[in-house]
């Protein structure tokens, strides 16, 4: 296994470079509105509206990899246990119940069009509880996905249970599918197994929630952990891969992909969540340039240590 085959080369991209036949810039070109943001590098762009819209709008197999973590609807006056309080779970209107059906209906019409901008080899990941994971998975064998796997996330540390009725909340399930039964989906095995002592990775994942300072921007309500988008992105995409997010809130899966040297489009259409999403991207680009400035200045301290 070399680097590339292990996706772990992070060579810097090119915004005009061609993924599957659709050149990143020609996908943005073609969603019929202007971006909220791109990054400096032109390889991370956030659009604010509707994902139905807007992936209405993009090319037809020319995704690589989608990642959704989507409204779980849960939020209905329950209550939950924060830094040690008791404190309300609503998360915002965006997250509101209007029952089953309508939240069955709409996860049916995101997953479709998930689907048609996927590469044919293409895969998606959705993250849920038990509010919408069922929903989740129903629609994707209603639309002819292929479920590839469903990850057990073990939250390590979760809050406890305030009213002691029920198990801690400890894990979030992962679902993992390709397009459909006819798909050569790609998966880093090498890479996987490496990162677990050369074991094969189990579909159990020990990760902790967000650590502080993930969240020195200010924080989303349902903000995933980098680590979690890291691992995702490590087994599922190569170098220079094409990865959308279409509820993308403070775009953790962003910053990953950004990490990791893949190209992102991210959608929301709450601009609160999108700004928090802009200093987010701008503080990674700025990280590397800062890294690089580093370099330099020890380089050239190291010259005039040989020259005295
Ligand atoms: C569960 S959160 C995603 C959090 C994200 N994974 C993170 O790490 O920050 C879901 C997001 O979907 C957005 N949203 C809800 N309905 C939407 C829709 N129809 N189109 C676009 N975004 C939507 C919400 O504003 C919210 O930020």
């Amino acid at each position: 296994m070399n680097g590339n085959d292990a996706g772990l080369i992070i060579t810097p991209i090119q915004a005009n470079e061609v993924t599957m036949g659709h050149s990143y810039k020609h996908i943005i070109s073609k969603i019929g509105q202007e971006p909220f943001y791109t990054n400096k590098d032109g390889t991370c762009t956030l659009f604010k509206g509707d994902c139905l819209n807007i992936m209405d709008s993009i090319p037809a197999e020319s995704i690589n990899m989608i990642f959704a973590d989507p409204p779980y609807f849960l939020s209905n006056g329950g209550m939950s246990c924060h830094a040690g309080r008791r404190v309300c779970v609503n998360k915002g209107d965006w997250d509101k119940s209007k029952g089953i059906e309508e939240t069955h209906k709409f996860n049916m019409e995101w997953l479709r069009r998930c689907q048609n901008i996927l590469t044919k080899d293409g895969t998606i990941w959705v993250s849920g509880t038990a509010h919408i994971i069922y929903s989740i998975g129903f629609a994707m064998q209603q639309l002819g996905f292929k479920i590839l796997n469903d990850i057990a996330w073990y939250k390590i540390n979760p809050p406890p249970n305030l009213s002691c009725r029920y198990f801690t909340h400890a894990t979030e399930t992962v679902l993992w599918a390709a397009k459909n039964k006819n798909s050569h989906h790609y998966f880093n095995y090498p890479l996987m197994r490496k990162m677990n002592n050369n074991k094969q990775m189990q579909s159990l994942w020990s990760i902790t929630a967000p650590k502080p300072d993930e969240k020195i921007f200010g924080k989303h309500p349902t903000q995933k952990p980098i680590a979690l988008l890291e691992r995702i992105i490590l087994a599922s995409t190569k170098a220079h891969d094409i990865v959308l997010d279409p509820f993308t809130g403070s775009s953790t899966t962003g910053v990953a992909a950004y990490r990791l040297g893949r190209y992102f489009i991210g959608i929301d259409n709450n601009k609160e969540f999108l700004d928090l999403s802009i200093k987010r991207l701008n503080y990674e680009q700025r990280g590397k340039h800062n890294v690089k400035e580093e370099i330099k200045s020890v380089e050239k301290a190291i010259e005039r240590v040989a020259a005295v």
